[in-house]
């Protein structure tokens, strides 16, 4: 990703009626390490939930695959991947053929994956891919080869409906027949449960999230003060939407080299920075359905709060 077309995004989304910046831009290399912070709070249940479904059920998932040839299994945005060793573990115990390919748009994060997962997995074939999903998904048209998509960890849920539908759509385009995608679905629940995931008490998803503007800053040359913005998450139980904020705290211009522009703040004026849907399986379905794919199985915790569902391309 260019620094141009952060720029552009920026100005684009501080120019709007409702500021707004996408949430990819939380993943530099200091975000990705502020995400592994959040997936060890203990509010943070999405993280412990997919690993026990990918502990206890990691058997009938690679059941299910049914490839009857060497595969890869392509996962995108693979951050530390310790839930896909579970996965990755068992597969080489059955001495099953297979080679990963992480793919992450922070270099420092595939860096210290490749790392990790050769030190408890030495005989892993890797192939790590940095970049954003797309263009490596190009390349990876060249692999002839039966695949496992991996979309894990409820990243589908930064997504607007009409954008998750583009997306797997755009996935299922660059898969072939009997391909499966595994994807994380963070499922309604009690709201007080989800509320509290995204607005913990130690602050540290304020700071995930302060952290884009030290980035515009940084990458950008913007001149914003932290201590001029607070932090806002609403969970919405109606619809599903976690949405995140940034609050201007008073009437302030911000001003970007990158840009040569000024951008005026009201006071309590937002910037919209995340939204993290959770799903009910009637929506699930509808996605997969809508989308090109043939759901074969969901693979929950012992709570419910979260399913890996396995899909196919039919
Ligand atoms: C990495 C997108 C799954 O939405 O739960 C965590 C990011 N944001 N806390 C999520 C996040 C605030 C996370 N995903």
């Amino acid at each position: 990703m260019t620094n141009d077309t952060f720029a552009k995004d920026v100005d684009q989304g501080l120019r709007a009626p409702l500021k707004h910046i996408s949430s990819k831009y939380f993943y530099d290399d200091i975000g990705s390490v502020i995400f592994q912070d959040i997936m060890k709070m203990p509010e943070y249940y999405p993280t412990p939930c997919e690993f026990e479904i990918l502990s206890i059920h990691r058997e009938e998932i690679i059941s299910r695959l049914d490839f009857h040839e060497p595969f890869n299994i392509i996962e995108f945005g693979a951050g530390d991947g310790i839930k896909t060793r579970q996965l990755l573990k068992k597969l080489i115990e059955n001495r099953v053929d297979f080679t990963y390919v992480p793919i992450d748009i922070s270099q420092k994060a595939i860096d210290a994956l490749e790392a990790n997962m050769i030190s408890h997995l030495p005989g892993l074939k890797i192939k790590s891919l940095v970049g954003n999903y797309f263009s490596m998904v190009e390349e990876l048209a060249v692999f002839k080869r039966p695949g496992l998509f991996l979309f894990l960890g409820s990243n589908i849920g930064n997504y607007t409906d009409p954008e998750a539908h583009e997306l797997l759509g755009q996935f299922n385009s660059h898969m072939r027949k009997g391909d499966k995608l595994l994807i994380g679905f963070d499922l309604q629940k009690n709201p007080a449960t989800i509320r509290n995931a995204y607005d913990d008490s130690q602050g540290i998803t304020k700071a995930f999230n302060m952290n884009l503007l030290q980035r515009i800053n940084r990458e950008l040359g913007g001149n914003f003060k932290k201590e001029f913005f607070d932090f806002y998450a609403h969970y919405n139980p109606v619809n599903g939407e976690v949405r995140s904020y940034l609050v201007s705290l008073k009437q302030q211009d911000v001003h970007l080299n990158a840009t040569n522009q000024c951008y005026s703040f009201r006071q309590n004026e937002l910037i919209w920075t995340e939204l993290s849907k959770k799903y009910t399986f009637a929506e699930i379905e509808m996605l997969a359905k809508m989308s090109g794919f043939k759901l074969i199985e969901h693979f929950m915790d012992c709570k419910h709060y979260f399913t890996d569902s396995l899909w196919t391309k039919p």
